[in-house]
């Protein structure tokens, strides 16, 4: 297969970059740079992308290279502080640009060069850095210059050494596609025939022959990443695929009917559901703390797993839908910021198996989507849109009940419909209500009632990092209002909430 290797140098753009190869249908994986030159000589890569990356080449505790990955005879194209690096590699001189730093968008003007082609002469790219190449390395010319970066793109066309001092991976390089792809089909001469079908197909095969006559575990929650793992993992195995399915009773309307329903029905799968709703509700009685809910439902979900699994006994393998950008941000990457969350985090402790497989931990959300979708998951489960492990316990607020559970369901269940009724699903990202714990007043007929406060909240985001609130529209509002307070009783009052991440975080607790 071929594949290009994006080289980490710590930039916040890695994971960008890779995508951005991907979508011209050339697969690419982000490796450290601290990977051994042999490796990466080994591996075959068609073509190899030094990433940007916080530090100058001077700095002795910057992130080096061996010099000798530019002589492999196979294509780089070094971004920003790779641009840099590779020329300094090379014997160039690079310089801080002190007070005239670029930052932001800023003209470029190009010469002729594959990796310009079909690009105007003047076009506008996205430049970061202080540091700049001030002297190119014998061998290579300036193929790009804007007003304050003399050698804003450099090139050795002869040994397909490249580098662009700013980011063609972000959007705001307004022919950074074309770029990316200009590296990738002219200079690399890649083909671009990496489909996802062509991913399905060879997972199957592998699968087939690695894990025939094993017994493999998959805890499926019904999220998208959960479920496309287990559906690959039942094309390949079969029987010898056992699903659980823990139902904490803090799902949504019909969700664990819908869960269960898909995988047995449709896929045939064998699923063991637990319906554990008493015992949590039972665990959570009495408790109003938000991190005390999370750890209890943590707790308890673990506990029921682990009963289930000593049923069942010994398994070979179990599956966890762990996908790419959780392994980069569990530490491959370079990169400072880190996420801990999974939600089957702790499952490996309690149960007793021989290996673990992944098999979407080299695809992006979206790819896990794709394949979702070439495997026959229906369309609304793999676009599902997220929803957090702990469930409804965190957006009720305060105690748990069964009667408030109800309620809440009832009232997400009309908005969500109002949602997709108005073709607004795949606008905004993530919907849902939030059952306050305030009463408030209110008149019905000729009655006064005393009944909940349901707030909605739906939210525009890319990475759910920071989000702001979808301006939806007020006739979806008020439709959503209106069948609210008529169809679920103990409701008088729904608000909207205009609160961006940060300072507020999407879910209220
Ligand atoms: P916050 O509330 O942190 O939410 O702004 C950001 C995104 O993460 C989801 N979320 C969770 N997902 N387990 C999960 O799997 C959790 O405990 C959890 N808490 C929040 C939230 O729904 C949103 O998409």
């Amino acid at each position: 297969m071929e594949k290009i290797l994006v080289l980490d140098f710590g930039g916040q753009y890695n994971q960008l970059i890779a995508r951005r190869v991907r979508e011209h249908r050339v697969y690419a994986e982000i490796r450290s740079y601290r990977t051994p030159i042999d490796e990466i000589r080994a591996a075959g890569y068609r073509g190899i992308i030094f990433t940007g990356g916080p530090n100058s080449v001077y700095d002795p505790a910057s992130p080096h290279y061996d010099r000798e990955i530019l002589s492999l005879g196979v294509p780089v194209l070094g971004i920003c502080y790779g641009c840099q690096l590779m020329a300094w590699l090379e014997g160039g001189e690079i310089a801080s640009a002190g007070s005239i730093s670029e930052y932001g968008k800023v003209e470029m003007c190009r010469v002729e060069s594959p990796l310009f082609t079909g690009i105007p002469e003047k076009s506008v790219c996205w430049m970061s850095h202080t540091d700049y190449v001030k002297t190119v390395p014998a061998g290579f010319s300036v193929i790009g210059t804007t007003e304050h970066c003399p050698a804003a793109a450099i090139a050795d066309e002869e040994r397909r050494l490249y580098g662009v001092q700013f980011h063609p991976e972000v959007m705001h390089t307004e022919f950074g596609r074309e770029m990316l792809a200009n590296f990738l089909f002219r200079v690399c001469r890649c083909a671009g025939d990496w489909t996802m079908e062509d991913f399905v197909r060879a997972s199957v095969e592998k699968y087939k022959k690695e894990l025939a006559g094993k017994k493999v575990l998959c805890a499926l929650s019904g999220g998208v990443d959960s479920s496309v793992a287990a559906v690959l993992l039942h094309r390949a195995i079969g029987d010898g695929l056992v699903c659980v399915f823990v139902d904490h009773g803090l799902l949504r309307k019909d969700e664990g009917d819908i869960v269960e329903r898909t995988f047995r029905e449709k896929f045939d799968m064998n699923i063991i559901r637990v319906n554990a709703g008493d015992r949590f509700l039972s665990k959570l009685a009495g408790v109003t703390e938000p991190e005390r809910k999370r750890k209890i439902i943590g707790e308890e979900f673990i506990r029921v797993f682990e009963e289930e699994a000593k049923k069942i006994g010994h398994v070979h393998v179990l599956v966890q839908g762990t996908i790419y950008p959780d392994v980069v941000e569990s530490g491959v990457g370079e990169a400072a910021t880190i996420k801990s969350h999974h939600n089957v985090g702790g499952l490996p402790s309690v149960i007793d198996f021989d290996e673990i497989v992944e098999p979407l931990r080299t695809l992006f959300k979206d790819e896990v989507r794709a394949a979702g979708l070439e495997l026959g998951i229906p369309y609304e489960l793999v676009w599902r849109q997220p929803f957090p492990g702990p469930g409804l316990a965190i957006r009720i607020l305060g105690e748990i009940t069964r009667e408030k559970l109800d309620t809440l369901r009832e009232c997400d269940a009309i908005f969500r419909e109002e949602i997709v009724d108005a073709g607004l699903e795949r606008a905004t990202k993530q919907y849902f209500a939030v059952l306050t714990d305030s009463r408030t007043v209110g008149v019905m007929g000729d009655a006064r009632t005393y009944g909940y406060t349901v707030a909605l909240r739906a939210v525009d985001t890319d990475d759910f990092m920071t989000a702001d609130w979808s301006r939806l529209p007020y006739d979806v509002l008020a439709k959503a209002s209106n069948r609210i307070t008529n169809e679920v009783k103990n409701v008088s009052r729904v608000v909207y909430d205009i609160t961006s991440k940060p300072p507020a975080t999407v879910e209220w607790e």
